[in-house]
C-alpha cells in the first residue's frame, strides 16, 4: 500500500515547510490541506458568503476549482498562492473548517492525493480523520512565542509590516478555536509522535521525520 506521512500541528509551527521538504527528500507527493480550507474562505470573502452558511460553503468546497502546480496553488486558473496567506483568510479558514459539511466535502479530494510512490501531508486532522492508517504520524509544534517569532520574520522577510504581539494573539486565538471545535479538533493523536521544534532548525526537524519514517 502507498505510504503516507501525516504532519499535524498548531498554526505557524512550520509544519508546512517541514512537510514539503520531507516530501522532496523522499520523492513523495505533498498536500497542504490548509490551503483547501483557505481557498474556501477566500471564495467566501470574495463572493460575500457568510462564514456560517454551511450548505453554500460546503457546495463551494465540493466544486473548488483548485490545482497544485509549479509550486503554487491555482484557483480557477489564478495563482492564489499569495491571496490565501493573509491572516484574514487564515481566520476564515478556521471558521469554515469548523463546519462539518465543509470538512466532509473536502475529504475524498484529500484522500485522492495518496498516490505512488507516497504522500506527505500537513494540517490539523490528517492523522486523525483523513489518513487514520498513515504509516507515520507526527504532531509538530513549538512554543507560542517561537511560532509568533517565526511568522513575524516570515512577514518582515517579505517586506510586509508586522506586529509581534498581534501575531501572537492571532495565533493563540486561532489555536483555541481549532482545539475547541466539535469536529476534527486540533490535538495530538495517541499514535502520533511529538516533534517539538522550539529549539530545532528546519533541517533538524526534516531529518527527524525522515529518520522515523525509515526506521
Ligand atoms: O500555516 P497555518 O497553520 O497558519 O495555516 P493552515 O495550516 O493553512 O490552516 C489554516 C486553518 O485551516 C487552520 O487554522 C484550521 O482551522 C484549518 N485547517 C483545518 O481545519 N484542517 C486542516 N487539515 C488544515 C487546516
Amino acid at each position: 500500500t502507498v505510504p503516507v506521512i501525516t504532519i499535524d500541528g498548531p498554526s505557524a509551527s512550520g509544519k508546512g515547510t517541514v512537510a514539503a521538504l520531507v516530501a522532496d527528500q523522499l520523492g513523495f507527493h505533498y498536500l497542504d490541506s490548509g490551503s483547501l480550507y483557505r481557498l474556501v474562505a477566500l471564495l467566501a470573502i470574495r463572493r460575500g458568503i457568510p462564514m456560517e452558511d454551511e450548505a453554500v460553503l460546503a457546495e463551494a468546497a465540493r466544486q473548488l476549482p483548485v490545482a497544485f502546480a509549479d509550486g503554487t496553488v491555482w484557483l480557477d486558473g489564478e495563482d492564489a498562492g499569495d491571496a490565501i496567506r493573509g491572516e484574514e483568510v487564515g481566520m476564515g479558514a478556521s471558521r469554515v473548517g469548523a463546519l462539518p459539511a465543509v470538512r466532509a466535502a473536502l475529504l475524498e479530494r484529500q484522500r485522492a492525493f495518496r498516490q505512488e510512490p507516497g504522500l506527505v501531508t500537513d494540517g490539523r486532522d490528517m492523522g486523525s480523520v483523513v489518513f487514520p492508517a498513515a504509516t507515520l504520524k507526527v504532531f509538530l509544534t513549538a512554543s507560542a512565542d517561537e511560532r509568533a517569532s517565526r511568522r513575524y520574520k516570515q512577514l518582515i522577510g517579505k517586506g510586509e509590516s508586522a506586529n509581534l504581539q498581534k501575531i501572537k494573539q492571532d495565533i493563540v486565538d486561532r489555536d483555541a478555536r481549532d482545539a475547541a471545535r466539535a469536529v476534527a479538533p486540533l490535538r495530538q493523536e495517541p499514535d502520533a509522535t511529538l516533534l517539538d521544534t522550539t529549539e530545532m532548525t528546519i533541517d533538524q526537524a526534516v531529518d527527524a521525520v525522515v529518520q522515523w519514517f525509515k526506521e
